[in-house]
């Protein structure tokens, strides 16, 4: 506690000579969370990567986030404190499957959740977060073929909510897809009374249409305003568990109960508060992405952000 004190203290010291902003995402440890300047969903952070004044963006999250912030501010420093902070979904589908798509479907639209790299970005219309799929496709022009990529449940819930037939890429977060429909069916036995607040990248999502038709599909950011604004007192939540921290310190007097209690993302969990401070005093690691690839992967990623 002494030592994660006195981290905590460097860290503030350090962001100011620096410059710097600390942007976490809902998934990071408690302590890392702590130290942020801001702490979001991937759409929240990508907002305020884009707006920040900071000369130095230190991303307390995954590769890819990284990657977006330093496409949405190619004259600044982004980044990432461990290297190794991948993503199982974003290295699911590589820039050729988009290509060869592309190349069958002349006239196609392709949509790119967030996590991806960003050469795949880069091939991309438009970018989605799980808190704007939906209102994305919805808007889409009708009568040609669209791409969704690479989330297949994600995929599968926007079908669902905008009535739009969508192609599919077979990709999926090994975290949620974890979650299924049997981790649900115990948690509706022992707390029929509590409100479901389930991600959309979660394996449970359409058994989620008959085991609980009134669950509430959301992203992080989305769960945190949920329940903050909710009358009811108990919660269970499928998702990775870092967001428990965020719920909790929101509303103490809440219950929140994990489906999955060890749905952990280890690629989340390899940023720690000495690799932050490593970090920031160190100036490591520079996440960059080459202009040619930033430039075209800018584009879909402005196309999603002037949505809603
Ligand atoms: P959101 O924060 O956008 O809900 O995304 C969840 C996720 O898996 C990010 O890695
Ligand atoms: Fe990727 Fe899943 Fe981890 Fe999110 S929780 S960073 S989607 S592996």
């Amino acid at each position: 506690l002494v030592q994660e004190r006195f981290l905590a203290e460097e860290i503030r010291r350090l962001k100011e000579e620096r410059n710097a902003v600390i942007l976490a995402h809902s998934y990071q440890r408690p302590e890392v969370q702590e130290v942020a300047d801001f702490v979001g969903d991937s759409l929240g952070l990508s907002r305020e990567a884009a707006r920040t004044k900071a000369e130095v963006i230190v991303f307390a999250g995954v590769h890819f986030m990284a990657e977006t912030a330093a496409i949405l501010n190619p004259d600044k420093t982004v980044l990432l404190p461990d290297l190794g902070a991948g993503c199982s979904l974003a290295d699911s589908i590589a820039p050729e499957d988009v290509q060869r798509w592309k190349e069958e479907n002349p006239d196609g639209i392709v949509v790119a959740y967030v996590n991806t790299r960003a050469e795949v970005k880069a091939l991309a219309d438009v970018c989605v977060t799980s808190a704007n799929a939906v209102e994305v496709v919805a808007g889409l022009p009708e009568g040609r073929p669209i791409f969704f990529l690479p989330d297949m449940f994600l995929g599968a819930y926007v079908e669902r909510m905008t009535g739009r037939k969508l192609e599919l890429w077979p990709g999926e977060c090994h975290v949620h897809a974890g979650i299924r429909a049997e981790h649900l069916e115990a948690l509706l036995r022992e707390h029929p009374a509590a409100e479901f607040l389930i991600h959309p990248e979660c394996g449970c999502g359409s058994s989620c249409l008959y085991l609980k038709p009134d669950a509430k599909m959301l992203s992080t950011e989305g769960m945190v305003r949920y329940a903050a604004a909710s009358p009811a007192s108990e919660f269970v939540v499928a998702t990775e568990v870092g967001i428990l921290h965020r719920l909790r310190k929101l509303a103490p007097d809440k219950d929140f109960v994990p489906v999955k209690p060890d749905a952990v993302c280890e690629y989340m969990k390899t940023i720690t508060l000495e690799k932050v401070y490593e970090s920031l005093r160190d100036l490591k690691h520079v996440v960059r992405v080459p202009e040619e690839v930033a430039e075209r992967a800018r584009r879909a990623l402005s196309a999603m952000l002037q949505v809603g």
